[in-house]
């Protein structure tokens, strides 16, 4: 079986290097990198940290508008599908470089697998909301992590196809967690102390580009720094950048360092009394290792770590989020969340379920070439 993998952001080397493993144990992969994410710390960083093989074709498409970007994708991709003539296309998650490759596959009549496919926020205007209904909506295959995210697909009437494999994103966790040694030294790097201090990310647009929300979410940072414990706030190169252009400063107990790796940012997490965050995969990856987390966002397509307790939804509301932190932090302290499940997306093994799953569909849909 040959397989055409399309990545091209953070988020997708981590989910792609627990099934790149696992497909190429018995099957070919082509491995696509449209260079949506093109910093050597948003990119090279977890190629080499996750062992993920060099891509076999890299598209150069760079940051510009949603359009531009997804449009240069979808040619260069559509041309890699046309030379290789694979028996499916594989994307990940919820990017434009998801829905580049879910447009090139359907519209050449490739076999589709979306993995992590059923996830909604409900907001329709969102850029990844828009990604993943059109992704969704033209896949073969609907992988899901979990019965909520079928639940979405049904709803939406999409029925067949559909299965529930649980998260890859636990995999490359687990496995990470597991091969991260002297903890203690990568925490001191940044000066900081297990448990004495939190972590923080911000990348959304909804977030970095409204000037009223990215500064409530500074203040409030600078509240719980000041008051509470220090923040550290690995920051990705577009909030980085948007900061810059405003001359916003950071309020002290705010310790701003570049994206970290995987494994930096695993340690870093694990350590953390609570996790303040906008990025979906750092709410699951909290969920997982058992450190209260507090959302930057109104709504989330992981609701499960919400109404477990591990989670709290503040919004961009500076008042919402140190609220929000003082309570997680609380809880944590108390212990009140130990024995709370965390088995929302299932167990270890997601990659390989995926694989299985691509092997039947392929049994079903033989090769055309
Ligand atoms: C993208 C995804 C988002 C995902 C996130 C993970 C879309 C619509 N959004 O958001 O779902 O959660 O990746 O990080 O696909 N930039 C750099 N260097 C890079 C990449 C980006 O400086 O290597 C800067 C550029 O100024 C660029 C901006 O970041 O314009 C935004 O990058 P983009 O890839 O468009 O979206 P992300 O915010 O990274």
């Amino acid at each position: 079986m040959k397989v055409v993998t399309v990545l091209g952001a953070r988020p997708q080397f981590i989910k792609a290097a627990p099934v790149s493993r696992a497909l190429r144990q018995q099957h070919t992969e082509i491995l696509v990198h449209t260079g949506q994410h093109y910093d050597p710390l948003m990119s090279d960083v977890f190629f080499a940290e996750l062992a993920i093989p060099a891509p076999d074709d890299t598209l150069h498409v760079g940051s510009a508008p949603h359009g531009a970007q997804t449009g240069r994708m979808l040619e260069g991709v559509e041309a890699v599908l046309l030379r290789d003539r694979p028996d499916a296309v594989l994307v990940y998650g919820d990017t434009n470089s998801t829905l580049a490759g879910a447009l090139a596959a359907a519209k050449l009549g490739i076999p589709l697998v979306h993995v992590e496919a059923g996830l909604r926020s409900g907001v329709r205007d969102m850029p990844e909301e828009i990604n993943r209904v059109l992704t969704d909506r033209l896949s073969m295959l609907c992988l899901c992590p979990s019965a909520a995210a079928a639940g979405n697909l049904a709803a939406e009437g999409i029925r067949d196809g559909v299965m529930v494999v649980g998260d890859v994103m636990l995999d490359a966790l687990l496995e990470a967690a597991a091969r991260i040694e002297g903890e203690s030294q990568r925490l001191a790097q940044f000066g900081l102390e297990s448990g004495r201090y939190m972590v923080a990310t911000v990348h959304r647009a909804a977030n970095t580009d409204d000037p009223d929300r990215l500064d409530a979410i500074v203040r409030a940072l600078g509240a719980v720094g000041t008051r509470e414990c220090p923040v550290l706030w690995p920051m990705h190169p577009r909030t980085a950048a948007l900061l810059e252009h405003r001359a916003v400063s950071m309020p002290q107990g705010v310790r701003v360092v570049h994206a970290l790796g995987y494994l930096d940012m695993v340690a870093v997490l694990r350590g953390a009394a609570v996790a303040v965050t906008d990025s979906g995969g750092l709410q699951k990856e909290a969920y997982w290792l058992g450190v209260p987390c507090v959302t930057l966002r109104d709504e989330t397509e992981w609701p499960e770590t919400v109404t477990s307790g591990w989670n709290v939804l503040a919004g961009a509301v500076e008042q919402s989020i140190v609220d929000g932190v003082r309570g997680m932090s609380a809880l944590g302290k108390a212990g009140r969340l130990h024995g709370v499940a965390r088995d929302a997306y299932g167990t270890a093994g997601a990659a390989e379920r995926v694989v299985k799953a691509i092997e039947a569909l392929s049994i079903a849909s033989p090769s055309r070439t």
